[in-house]
């Protein structure tokens, strides 16, 4: 068979092991790889690289995407689906994987629906929202980074008695705020879901410094609704404006220190977290998600996407997994608010 690896949407850690452990597959079969670069572009466009095995050796460790990724909408640009269709037949496909999240996922999903498209989904997103697997392979990277930050914001918010804003990455989702917070011992956490009012952020601040201690760690999930924060940015082809534009964080330091006296202070995480390379954790599920993808193609079991649920990876309809956003339930943030203030 002659697949075609895609990798869309934001980049995050982990897609170069995804690339390696579906092409190791696919060649131990007999099977050719072909990368189409750059997203969705590429196969609107007819960009293609083939990879033997030296292009996907030495790719476990490294960060981003050697084939590429853009935010392209096929179905937003003119003639763009009969351009997709039309690249993949001269290319003679058999079969596309499509790595990305809600976004890329959902272009795959209506391109199987309406077209019969031949495609398997992997999920990928640092923001952990899709429903219909457990967790998405980026995600431990950005929470393990986020909470290395808040870690060296402890050390300097103490020397100065300072209230420190960490304002992280999750669109409409709240999930790495909610987990580096849990991790690196947050006093507050604000995310878009379970949200608290800046009262109460700050009541709880002033009665963690009534009890003795000078300095606080506040972590903001960048979708958080602030009255004061900007729109954001540009808007993309898939609808998205750009969050980290918002300046959610600073508006929100602006508050607190105005509110409680306390000085304060903003760091903006931004695509620190979505660089470099993948945990050992993000390693091995995207190594398990390439390999399942790889049987998918060979079943040809198409419009389907590897998941995780537990401790197996299995298979779920693609459409399932982009339907609706998986949000922070109230469960987790109740075990992060148990340590607030
Ligand atoms: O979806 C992943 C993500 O990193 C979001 O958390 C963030 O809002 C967005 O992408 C940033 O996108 P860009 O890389 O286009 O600035």
């Amino acid at each position: 068979m002659r697949v075609g690896l895609l990798t869309g949407g934001g980049d995050c850690p982990g897609l170069n092991a995804v690339i390696r452990a579906a092409g190791r597959r696919v060649m131990t079969r007999d099977g050719e790889v072909v990368g189409v670069l750059e997203g969705w572009k590429g196969l609107v466009d007819g960009l293609f690289e083939p990879l033997g095995p030296r292009e996907i050796s030495g790719l476990l460790p490294r960060g981003g995407t050697i084939i590429g990724t853009t935010r392209t909408n096929p179905f937003k640009l003119d003639g763009g689906v009969d351009k997709v269709l039309a690249n993949v037949r001269d290319a003679g496909l058999d079969a596309l994987v499509a790595i990305g999240g809600e976004d890329t996922l959902g272009v795959a999903a209506r391109l199987y629906e309406e077209h019969e498209f031949p495609v398997v989904g992997v999920p990928k997103t640092i923001d952990n929202d899709l429903s219909a697997t457990d967790y998405t392979f980026g995600f431990d990277t950005a929470v393990t980074i986020a909470t290395e930050a808040i870690d060296r914001l402890h050390t300097t918010a103490e020397s100065h008695n300072r209230v420190m804003v960490l304002e992280v990455m999750g669109r409409h989702t709240g999930w790495i705020a909610v987990m580096s917070g849990i991790a690196g011992g947050a006093d507050v956490i604000l995310i878009p879901e379970q949200p608290i009012s800046i009262e109460e952020a700050c009541d709880d601040i002033r009665r963690r410094h009534e009890r003795g201690k000078d300095f606080s760690i506040v972590v903001v999930s960048e979708g958080f609704e602030l009255e004061g924060a900007g729109d954001g940015g540009d808007v993309d082809q898939f609808g998205h404006v750009r969050l980290s534009e918002r300046g959610v964080g600073a508006a929100l330091a602006r508050e607190i220190e105005q509110r409680t006296g306390y000085e304060t202070r903003v760091t903006v995480l931004g695509h620190v977290q979505r660089g470099g390379s993948p945990t050992a954790r993000d390693r091995v599920l995207a190594t398990r998600y390439g390999l399942k993808t790889a049987d998918l193609v060979e079943e040809r079991k198409f419009g389907r996407m590897a998941a995780l649920q537990g401790d197996s990876i299995v298979d779920v309809p693609l459409k399932d997994a982009t339907a609706e956003l998986k949000t922070v339930p109230e469960d987790w943030f109740a075990v992060a608010r148990a340590f607030f203030g």
